[in-house]
């Protein structure tokens, strides 16, 4: 007997990088993300006989995270040996959070599958563990990460406030420097690291406040300058984290162009090259245009905001 579960990517508008010194992956500072519709991750999870299996697109892959999580699952609960199928509809490890929504559809379907009776919250923190942005993926619509728990909870469900993102893919290849790895070289290197981690409690705060005023101009000064902040402490760590390519920055400047003509968009980039600008429904079209006529943009894609993570029913 199979389980599945699936669960869509978020993209954070107050961005999480660093974490604290307490086992267990718990972030430096808060964060606030809007999860995304049209992108999905499916995972089944099945008993197997022996040790775990994980397959991607039907590869077997022995993912060193996924395998930890697991085991971090084991230490807890009566878990059996599990084969895991998982795949993305769209490109993995490109700066898309495909971490963010594997670890929410894993612990949703071994959830399920195990009989674990955890409720969204406790899989938040289960999901956190494996991956910080995990944890917001578990909720639907707007999601706030914070202290003192760590465990993510919707601010507004999707249809509350439906912003529109539209992705400007800029290349498909995997990034060169994993999350987790970048952000403790910017922890131990970066001298701007204790300033960002002060400044973003109070940019949460304000973002809080933005989002539950449907605020759009400041939630768009206020996340271009989140986003950006952390690209300069990216770029502050030794050796550099860069992970923007020319189109990247083309689709930057092509975003605040179209803000100054009243267009209400804004843009927000994570550890990749892809950019995601959110806009108000009726900007989506314009912003869709204008990215798809940027050199170096293989393509682009629209989507609403989504639900959490949750069970399909076969
Ligand atoms: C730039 O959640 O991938 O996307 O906890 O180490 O797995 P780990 O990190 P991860 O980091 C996401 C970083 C980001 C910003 C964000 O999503 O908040």
């Amino acid at each position: 007997m199979a389980t599945t579960a699936c669960a869509h990517p978020n993209i954070a508008l107050i961005k999480y990088w660093g974490k604290s010194a307490r086992p267990g992956n718990y972030p430096a500072a808060p964060s606030l993300s809007i999860t995304l519709d049209a992108l999905l991750t499916t995972t089944e999870v099945r008993n197997c006989e022996e040790a775990d299996r994980i397959f991607f697109d039907d590869v077997e892959v022995p993912d060193a995270k996924v395998l930890a999580c697991l085991a971090d699952l084991r230490d807890v609960y009566a878990i059996p040996y599990l084969e895991v199928h998982t795949s993305n509809n769209f490109p993995t490890a490109a700066g898309l959070a495909s971490s963010a929504s594997g670890f929410a559809a894993l612990i949703a379907a071994i959830n399920a599958h195990c009989d674990l009776g955890l409720d969204p919250h406790a899989q938040s923190d289960r999901a956190r563990r494996a991956s910080g942005s995990a944890a917001r993926s578990v909720f639907g619509g707007f999601v706030a990460l914070d202290g003192p728990n760590w465990v993510a909870r919707q601010v507004l469900d999707a249809e509350a406030w439906p912003l529109k993102t539209v992705i400007a893919v800029t290349t498909s290849e995997k990034k060169s420097v994993a999350s987790s790895e970048g952000m403790q070289l910017s922890e131990a290197t970066s001298p701007y690291y204790s300033a960002w981690v002060t400044s973003t409690a109070t940019d949460f705060k304000s973002a809080l406040a933005m989002v539950e005023a449907r605020d759009f101009d400041a939630l768009a000064a206020l996340a271009e300058f989140s986003c950006l902040k952390m690209h300069g402490l990216m770029l502050s760590t030794n050796p550099g984290l860069l992970y923007w390519n020319p189109a990247t920055i083309a689709c930057l400047h092509a975003i605040r162009e179209l803000r100054q003509q009243g267009i209400p968009v804004f843009f927000t980039v994570d550890a990749g090259p892809q950019v995601k600008a959110v806009c108000l429904p009726e900007a989506e079209n314009d912003v869709q245009s204008t990215l798809q006529s940027i050199a170096g943009v293989e393509r682009v894609l629209t989507t609403g905001l989504g639900q959490g993570a949750r069970i399909v029913v076969p």
